[in-house]
């Protein structure tokens, strides 16, 4: 049985004040919902990198296990890339997930398919404990022209050309279509099951066993009112969650429909 996994993405929202009351606002919450067992389910935030340190700080501080990742990283380990972050620097801060390719570094930073292939196996070779969270997913235009599948596939065949599909094993793959980022438009949990179970059976033609393990993750206008429905779907594993993470009672709320199904 796979457990949900409930990770916010901050994008580039927050700031010091901020990161440590939605830390401790959802520990509570979720802590409460609970009652005297630990969460059922597991609970990610993704901070922008100025506020990863603190992000850890404050998780431990909680009753409820938090785990922090973050949003980008370099592909190289050290050297002259000003303004880059390194693994080794979020493996030492603590974090223990790294989102890979979200779909605004590939559209507002160009990054390719080959690129977050190298940051993918940079991870899994840097520290098999730290997370990667493979980001795929197609935009409104080729959704129309029905090429859905085409899309996700390649994405994911550049990353499992590179690692093979050992380097899934333990990793996370959020399906995030592009057209619902933002939009309030949510793909129907039909449609979204559809391309999860498109992910799983793709990644079964290679390992049976990986592909029955991973956490496929959906992500576009997750709310507290679809959340349950979305995570109910077969191959649905939780939820990336970009705008409704950003606010306690919105964030803790998709938690709690994950701890109702988990
Ligand atoms: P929204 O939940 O704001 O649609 O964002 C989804 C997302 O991009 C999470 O990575």
């Amino acid at each position: 049985m796979r457990r949900l996994l409930v990770a916010g993405n901050w994008k580039m929202n927050g700031s010091l004040s901020f990161t440590a009351e939605l830390i401790s606002g959802v520990a509570a919450r979720a802590s409460h919902a609970a009652g005297q067992n630990p969460p059922n389910y597991d609970i990610l935030v993704c901070p922008p990198a100025p506020y990863l340190g603190l992000a850890v700080e404050q998780s431990n501080s909680q009753s409820v296990s938090i785990a922090v990742g973050a949003q980008n990283v370099s592909s190289h380990l050290k050297g002259a890339f000003t303004g880059e972050t390194s693994l080794p620097m979020i493996a030492d801060l603590g974090c223990e997930y790294v989102l890979l390719g979200h779909s605004e570094r590939r559209e507002y930073y160009q990054e390719s398919d080959v690129l977050v292939a190298e940051k993918f196996s940079a991870c899994r070779s840097f520290d098999s404990s730290l997370v990667p969270v493979l980001c795929v997913g197609e935009s409104l235009e080729e959704r129309e022209a029905g090429k859905t599948e085409i899309v996700v596939a390649r994405q994911i065949q550049a990353v499992l050309g590179k690692v093979g599909i050992a380097g899934f094993k333990g990793a996370v793959i959020a399906y995030e279509p592009v057209w619902a980022i933002g939009t309030g438009k949510t793909a129907s949990p039909e449609e979204a099951q559809l391309v999860h179970e498109f992910i799983r059976n793709l990644l079964r033609d290679h390992d049976a066993k990986v592909a029955e393990e991973i956490q496929l993750l959906y992500g576009g206008s997750v709310k507290p009112d679809n959340a349950e429905q979305l995570f109910a779907q077969t191959d649905i594993d939780g939820g990336l969650i970009g705008g409704a993470s950003l606010d306690v009672e919105s964030f803790a709320g998709i938690c709690e429909a994950a701890q109702k199904l988990a």
